[in-house]
């Protein structure tokens, strides 16, 4: 098994990364090892608990470990409060009390929502993350961001709250769809872009279909991304400075989900292209070397992710990238690279090269 105890400074606590293909089985045993203690209350949704909440459900009961069991319907639109009320009363009901845990089973909505349950109910109980999506695995459930969804902007009420243990078992991807998995890809893409020249090299020499098929590969790299993610945390855990470059891609990438109501491009799909018009940016303004920027985009089409903005309005784009209307394109933040491993956070970007870039990135 591979683990990885992640630094959290503040408060001081501890939260471990476990990966292994089969690890699910074994849940009882971590969740004693980690003395964590019962009622647990497990949060899943109508996807992924019939599929492994069976599994995760017998492991504790072979351990006689009391719990009981909470669905909430699929999909980002129910990451929100309703949902976590919902929650608080069952949660009530199961007789959950400051010593009880939360098992999230689940992809990131179920991560965040479970977890900005636990956060806030009696003031923050433990609880612990079984990511069931690539992205989750090697993103969202590390870094301890936990929030639910407001009707005027995502993620926008949350806290931080680590989850004591992640359980990583690959696995579980195979039931995923493969969008799904390309979306993932984009998060690992962009972990070795910013971090890990050689882990980009590696990524380089295989496909989606290797990491699909060889489970022991993609073992490998969760851990490896887990690693990046958690090193960049650990170094910055409240986004006061690096932690901002796991943001590659992303200011484009936001904008995208934004302007499409989030219906249009998955997660990682949206950063692909996000990651895309940055290196574009870099290049333009010299930052970074064209053949570089050209590895990036071969690399996102080799995992799927060559994909258009087609017919979305550019003015919209840029009136989604704007924070403050009144000023303006100025003082947007990109991440851009210098080089692989090398990356920099500006607020410089001349609004012509941004609108010119979107351009570029629409005739494609
Ligand atoms: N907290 C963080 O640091 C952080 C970071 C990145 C993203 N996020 C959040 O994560 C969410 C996106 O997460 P996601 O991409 O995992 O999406 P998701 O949780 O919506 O899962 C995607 C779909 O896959 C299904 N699914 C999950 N596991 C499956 C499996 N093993 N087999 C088959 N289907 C499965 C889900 O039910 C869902 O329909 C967003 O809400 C985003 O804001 C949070
Ligand atoms: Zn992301």
């Amino acid at each position: 098994m591979r683990t990885l105890d992640l630094s959290i400074t503040s408060p001081p606590s501890s939260s471990r990364y476990c990966c292994r293909c089969g690890i699910l089985s074994d849940l009882g045993n971590l969740l004693e090892e980690a003395e964590l203690k019962g009622p647990f209350f497990i949060v899943s949704n109508p996807t992924v608990g019939p599929v492994y909440g069976r599994r995760v459900k017998e492991s504790l009961e072979d351990r006689g470990i009391a719990f009981s069991y909470s669905e909430v319907p699929d999909g980002e639109i129910h990451k929100n409060l309703l949902e976590a009320r919902r929650l608080y009363e069952r949660m009530m009901d199961a007789g959950l009390n400051r010593q009880s845990t939360v098992i999230a089973l689940g992809g990131g909505v179920i991560g965040d929502l479970a977890g900005f349950a636990a956060a806030t109910y009696m003031r923050g109980i433990p609880h612990i993350f079984i990511p069931t999506t690539l992205l989750a695995q090697v993103d969202a459930s590390i870094g301890g961001k936990v929030a639910v969804d407001h009707g005027r902007a995502k993620n926008i009420v949350g806290s931080f709250h680590h989850p004591r243990l992640i359980i990583s078992d690959p696995e579980v991807l195979s039931t995923l769809e493969r969008r799904q998995w390309a979306s993932g890809f984009a998060e690992i893409i962009k972990s070795a872009a910013i971090a890990s020249a050689s882990l980009f090299e590696v990524l380089e020499k295989h496909s989606l279909t290797h990491f699909e098929e060889d489970y022991t590969s993609l073992e490998e790299i969760i851990y490896e991304v887990a690693c990046i993610k958690s090193s960049i945390v650990g170094a910055d855990p409240f986004e006061k400075n690096v932690r901002a470059h796991l943001n590659f891609g992303h200011t484009l990438g936001h904008a995208l989900e934004s302007v499409t109501a989030y219906r249009r491009y998955l997660h990682g799909e949206a950063v692909a292209i996000g990651m895309r018009g940055a290196a574009m940016i870099a290049v333009e303004l010299g930052f970074l070397q064209p053949s570089v920027a050209e590895r990036i985009d071969e690399l996102l089409s080799r995992y799927s992710l060559s994909l258009s903005l087609g017919t979305i309005d550019e003015e919209k784009i840029l009136e989604a990238l704007m924070l403050d209307k009144k000023r303006g394109l100025h003082n947007v933040k990109f991440v851009l690279l210098k080089n692989l491993e090398d990356p920099m956070v500006t607020d410089l970007v001349p609004s012509d090269l941004i609108r010119s870039v979107i351009r570029r990135l629409k005739s494609q």
